[in-house]
């Protein structure tokens, strides 16, 4: 399977050889080592891996291309760690890219008549994509052309170019900013959930063991609670607990040296990050404790409502510290307990447990 990129965006700056640019080189060896290549590697999502199988399948039997698929759902499940996966399965290549690399007409346009039959074509931050290319993209995805027009006003006409027939996989944290033309243009589309435990401790062990450090399933368990159901996350702090072992013990990850050095590292007990801690502190400090309305927290935040929405909260909502209620979002008895806030009393009785 050949990987070709155009992501402009992703590459390291040629001019910038600081330590930062060495860091990322570093991490994105560290990523290309770990990223599961077939379904058999690829841990979880189980329901979502069975339904592929059985289309990917159906699509090499009927000789035809894979319907074009969207993958949605908060950063760092594996959307597109599984659109590779799907590539190396097809044994189709891959050209992986993103909306901002694609401002202008020229650059979908390029990027689609450069592709053969059967070939993939991965399109991360799909809602990012700009009107244009968006509607370029329409025909393209439906029967396999491009339109195209050529001269100036008077004289101009419009030309139909065929294109291969390639499958799309599109990407998104937002499915919501996505426009519904385009959303109904994918034949399959699939929300991409967070990791059970169990799973997150299999991601764990799996990326130990290509890191060759040793791991006990203690170890392994206490870096899974600290995880946020993510598997980039989890990855993260296997890396960095690694190394707290190699310098303070004997280089086994136990669930002593994983509580040590993730503590040492300020890593919060349930894996929130700094804006889901100032999401929470928000609505308890200045609201209460809610209910709240998304566009209060959202200008209160200056992150946009989408974001929240799609970004933020869905960890928080299935971690049971955020409610959503008609009338707004609530911080969960659980919020104030884990913040180390008082619950006031008065509105005890109306926290839902
Ligand atoms: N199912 C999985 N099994 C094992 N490791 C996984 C799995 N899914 C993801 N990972 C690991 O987690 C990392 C993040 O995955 P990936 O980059 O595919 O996420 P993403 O959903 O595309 O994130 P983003 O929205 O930020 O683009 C990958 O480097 C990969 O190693
Ligand atoms: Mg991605």
């Amino acid at each position: 399977m050949a990987i070709i990129s155009n992501d402009e965006e992703k590459k390291p700056s040629r001019k910038n050889t600081n330590a930062v640019s060495k860091q990322t080189e570093y991490d994105r060896g560290f990523e290309n080592n770990i990223r599961p290549k077939t379904f058999d590697e690829y841990i979880g999502q189980t329901h979502l891996k069975e339904t592929l199988k059985i289309t990917i399948l159906a699509a090499k039997k009927r000789e035809q291309p894979l319907d074009h698929l969207l993958f949605y759902g908060p950063p760092g499940l594996g959307k597109t760690t599984l659109a590779s996966v799907i590539a190396n399965e097809m044994k189709s290549n891959i050209k992986i890219t993103s909306a901002p690399a694609l401002e202008r007409p020229r650059d979908i346009i390029g990027i689609l008549m450069s592709l053969k039959d059967g070939d993939v074509l991965f399109i991360d931050e799909i809602h990012r994509l700009n009107k244009i290319a968006e509607e370029i993209l329409y025909s393209a995805m439906e029967d396999f052309f491009i339109d195209m027009t050529t001269g100036k006003t008077q004289t101009s006409k419009s030309i139909r170019i065929p294109t291969a027939k390639f499958t799309l996989i599109g990407a998104t944290t937002k499915a919501g900013a996505l426009s519904g033309p385009l959303r109904d243009r994918f034949g399959i589309v699939h929300r991409l959930e967070f990791y059970t435990m169990e799973e997150l401790e299999a991601v764990i062990s799996r990326t130990a063991g290509i890191l060759d450090v040793k791991i006990t399933e203690d170890g392994a368990k206490t870096i899974a609670l600290r995880s946020r159901g993510t598997p980039r996350i989890a990855n993260r702090l296997v890396k960095r607990v690694r190394d707290y072992a190699i310098v303070k013990s004997d280089g086994v990850i136990d669930e002593k040296t994983a509580k040590s050095s993730l503590d040492l590292l300020k890593i919060d007990p349930l894996g929130l990050d700094t804006t889901d801690i100032a999401l929470l502190r928000l609505i308890i400090e200045k609201y209460n404790g809610g209910p709240v309305g998304i566009e209060t927290l959202s200008a209160a935040l200056g992150e946009d409502i989408k974001t929240i929405e799609d970004v933020y909260e869905p960890f928080l909502i299935q971690a049971g510290l955020i409610l959503r209620t008609p009338r707004g979002r609530k911080a969960s008895a659980e919020a104030y307990r884990h913040l180390k806030y008082k619950l006031p009393s008065q509105q005890v009785g109306l926290f839902d447990e």
